[in-house]
């Protein structure tokens, strides 16, 4: 059932391009129009929502931040993610015209649980995006938009998490066309764009060497940091958990933003620094304000690993060391290059003799609150 790999993790990470291609079938025709079965909401209703809240926890919680770039940006509705725990008590602001979008692998997240029962009673149409069927959370939900990752066994969370972005894309997708924000003809170039996803996440995959040799040199390190920006924070956010989850390395990822707010003062000779970069095609000035914190870091000792998009040559004097992923739009990317970043955690983890599939302390789906 490993089919061939040593662990479930390693396979779970080699299933990601058939987790997104599964995930995306079936639900769009040929001119890009989105038909999501499950979603048993009225249109007339969706039409109306003025708030989306994101509820989800740990990884899960990472693909809802991610989502909430993409669905601000086509569908223009106020977008916020939060932890499923932290939500419920603190008195949020809920009604009939929030829509309650909840990501959970498994469906059986009490905390996510309890988050979403509470906004029902508030009068919020809850929409689940789930990887197993028929579990609690979609049963108690008012639409469902299931992942088709196929059964995750490994407890920390990969190929489940990119199919919760694409899961949450076709949402975000699905409601700019009903709400008129994007045209057909645009829904349908994004579509043709994150149908090519799956065969670049295959080519990562198949250029796995240099990133695991790199994870094996770096067996001993004691802290690893991780920045991003835009949707490359919570990349770099997934890529850090990953680490403190297989490996039990403390590690942090940061908004790259924030670096000189003061995470900039951690950075002595040697610090591993893993820096997740937007591509230079990207809008506004995000891929030179990047570059220039990977060389602020280099400058103070970091030991600066980068992820950029093939042909980015710009990154190259700054780094000792690059990982190219291939071209794709900026919402799209983090499909990509998380990929990496999970390949690196496992193989480190791998590395020092641990149960990447059974990390200590942790369960697969924490069913109390
Ligand atoms: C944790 C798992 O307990 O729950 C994580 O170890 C997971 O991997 C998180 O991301 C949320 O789980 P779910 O099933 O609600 O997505």
């Amino acid at each position: 059932e490993k089919d061939g790999y040593p662990s479930f993790m390693e396979k779970e990470i080699h299933d990601q391009p058939e987790a997104v291609a599964a995930t995306l079938l079936g639900r769009s025709d040929i001119d890009g129009k989105l038909t999501l079965d499950e979603m048993r909401i009225d249109a007339d209703v969706l039409k109306t929502v003025n708030k989306i809240i994101v509820l989800a926890c740990g990884t899960s919680a990472y693909a809802g931040q991610v989502a909430k770039y993409a669905i601000e940006h086509w569908c223009r509705i106020p977008t916020e993610v939060e932890l499923s725990h932290e939500f419920r008590y603190r008195d949020p602001i809920v009604d009939e015209k929030t829509l309650i979008v909840s990501l959970s692998q498994s469906g059986e997240t009490m905390d996510t649980l309890m988050a979403v029962r509470y906004a029902r009673e508030q009068g919020a149409k809850t929409v689940a995006i789930c990887n197993t069927n028929g579990s609690t959370i979609p049963r108690e939900s008012d639409a469902v938009l299931y992942t088709h990752a196929g059964p995750e066994i490994a407890v920390a969370s990969t190929k489940a998490f990119l199919a919760q972005i694409t899961a949450a894309y076709l949402l975000g997708l699905y409601l700019a066309q009903l709400r008129g924000n994007l045209f057909q003809g645009q829904i349908k170039d994004i579509l043709a764009d994150l149908a090519k996803v799956p065969a670049k996440i295959a080519q990562v995959l198949d250029n796995d060497q240099q990133i695991k040799d790199l994870a094996r040199s770096m067996s001993d390190a004691r802290s690893v940091l991780f920045l991003g920006r835009h949707v490359g924070f919570p990349v770099a956010m997934e890529g850090a958990l990953k680490l403190k989850e297989l490996a039990y390395i403390h590690a942090e990822g940061f908004a790259a933003g924030e670096l000189k707010h003061g995470p900039i003062a951690l950075i002595e000779e040697g610090q591993p620094v893993f820096v997740v970069v937007p591509s230079p095609r990207g809008r506004d000035s995000l891929h030179a304000k990047v570059v220039s914190n990977i060389q602020e870091v280099r400058a103070r000792g970091a030991k600066t690993i980068v992820i950029a998009e093939e042909g980015d040559e710009s990154v190259r004097a700054h780094a000792e060391h690059v990982f190219y992923i291939p071209e794709t739009t900026t919402l799209l990317a983090p499909l990509l290059a998380t990929v990496p970043l999970q390949i690196f955690a496992c193989e480190l983890a791998t590395a020092k003799g641990y149960d990447v599939d059974q990390p200590r302390n942790l369960a697969k789906s924490v069913t109390v609150e």
